[in-house]
């Protein structure tokens, strides 16, 4: 018995001198003059494992022992945390000094060589201002905005009576009303196609870039395939029946060569209806289910959101669609739309690399490594918004708090988000024709996960009942 429990101390001790000595040689291997401090974990795997299993306190955990500026390695890379308001605007400002977009390879390899965040310098400014044509507020006022009233409306038809998934329904809601925007889809095997292959994508720009039969990267790279095989022979058939001059979608508008000032190639504009598929998805969905969540429990806000919506319905027949001037004065909808962002944090951060050493903040960040701009925290300040955990979207109608443009919901800089305006469109007339024709309430048992992603694993469900 002795011998016996002797072996298994010798081993512990082994193991933990063995675990010791690769902490160790790992801080070791990253000990460079001038970086922030912190740590690096395991080689390899780094600090991962922590990061994604304490979540928020991890990041709150090491900002409280080295600073709001850190190194760890998290994610497969050598990363430094910013967690500083100042420093992470400094950081979206500039990207032309080096800070380029540092997307995971898996995300990069699916959405495409022309995607956005794939892509610096001028090849960014041309793709940006093709974007931004395809969202202007001129867009969504005449083209974008009456085909989403058109699609809501019809969505939201007969959900009274029945207990429904909100988050099946918000993520079918923001995919169904992308495809019809960027390509013209309302139904048909097409649609049902590109919607199965589509989901396939996202997950794998969510997965290891390990490329093997059966994993979620394998599927993703071929539904990307099947994606884009799909989008051009919708480009060819187009071009032989000469209907792009007729058709009133994205993909036409772009392919249009009058109209098509940036003169995309092929690849460019199959790459960007990509992104504007994939970048509008999640965060239009989840804005949209938590919203639903958070009105549910705050019944003051609820009556407050209806009402505004009442008012315009009542100034209409049954079958108008919302105008542009009533978005417009939709100011408490957007207040919602932006204290949903703020309270479930839809985006924690978002992702930078360095081109070459470069100094921020007094330390010297290495060639390649990665920044996350972690926003999360900026998001429960009490100094920004007091009692932060409360949600009140009326602190966003304050007309002397200049929050609505010192946030970084939408991100910032040279890369601030274009689809903005187009987003919250969606999510308000979405809000619209909810509470206008419907009364819920939650069926028990609902889970919420709020990271790395907010998600309800086994769905959101509510029981819908008509109004009328
Ligand atoms: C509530 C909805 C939305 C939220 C919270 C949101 C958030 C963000 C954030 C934080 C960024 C910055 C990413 C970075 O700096 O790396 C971003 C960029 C971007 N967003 Fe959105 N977004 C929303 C809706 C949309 C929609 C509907 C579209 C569709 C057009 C869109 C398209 C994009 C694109 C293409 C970029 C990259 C811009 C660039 O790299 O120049 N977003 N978004």
């Amino acid at each position: 018995m002795a011998v016996y429990l002797l072996v298994i101390g010798m081993i512990l001790l082994f193991s933990l001198c063995l675990s010791a000595a690769l902490l160790k040689w790992n801080e070791l291997k990253y000990r460079k003059k001038g970086l922030p401090p912190g740590t690096m974990g395991w080689p390899v795997f780094g600090e991962t494992t922590e990061f994604l299993k304490q979540g928020p306190n991890f990041m709150k955990n090491q900002r409280a022992r080295y600073g709001s500026f850190f190194k760890s390695h998290i994610l497969g890379c050598p990363t430094v945390v910013s967690m500083d308001p100042e420093i992470n605007r400094y950081i979206l400002m500039n990207e032309a000094k080096g800070l380029v977009p540092g997307y995971p390879q898996s995300m990069l390899d699916i959405l495409g060589r022309c995607n956005i965040a794939a892509v610096h310098g001028s090849t960014h400014k041309y793709m940006r201002g093709a974007l931004l044509s395809l969202v202007s507020p001129t867009m969504v006022r005449d083209q974008l905005l009456p085909k989403i009233d058109c699609f809501m409306r019809d969505y939201l038809r007969n959900w009274g009576g029945s207990v429904v998934d909100i988050q099946e329904k918000t993520k079918k809601m923001a995919l169904l009303s992308s495809l019809n925007q960027t390509i013209g889809l309302q139904s048909g095997p097409m649609m049902n196609s590109l919607k199965s292959e589509f989901f396939k994508l996202v997950l794998g720009t969510l997965s290891l870039p390990i490329d093997l039969p059966g994993t979620n990267y394998r599927q993703g790279l071929q539904a990307r395939k099947n994606v884009v095989r799909i989008l051009r022979r919708l480009m060819n058939e187009r071009r032989a029946s000469m209907v792009t001059g007729s058709c009133n979608d994205m993909l036409s508008y772009l392919m249009r060569s009058e109209e098509n000032i940036q003169k995309l190639t092929d690849e460019e504009i199959i790459d960007l209806i990509i992104t504007i598929l994939y970048s509008g998805y999640e965060t239009v969905s989840t804005t949209s289910m938590m919203a639903v969540k958070y009105l549910h429990d705050n019944r003051k806000a609820l009556l407050t959101l209806r009402e505004e919506h009442m008012k315009i319905r009542g100034r209409k027949r049954l079958e108008d669609p919302i105008e542009w001037d009533e978005l417009k004065s939709m100011r408490f909808t957007r207040a919602v739309i932006y204290e949903t962002s703020r309270l479930a944090t839809i985006v924690n951060g978002v992702l930078r690399k360095t081109t070459h050493d470069m100094e921020i903040n007094g330390f010297v960040i290495p060639k390649g490594w990665r920044i996350y701009v972690y926003t999360r925290e900026m998001n429960y300040s009490s100094y920004s918004y007091p009692d932060p955990l409360a949600f009140n979207p009326w602190r966003w109608l304050d007309k002397n708090a200049d929050f609505p443009n010192n946030n970084l919901l939408f991100g910032g800089g040279s890369r601030l988000c274009p689809g903005k305006e187009l987003g919250i469109a969606e999510i308000s007339t979405f809000l619209h024709y909810f509470v206008t024709r419907y009364r819920w309430e939650e069926v028990g048992g609902n889970k919420l996960m709020k990271f790395p992603r907010v998600v309800a694993p086994h769905g959101l469900h509510i029981r819908v009942e008509s109004s009328h």
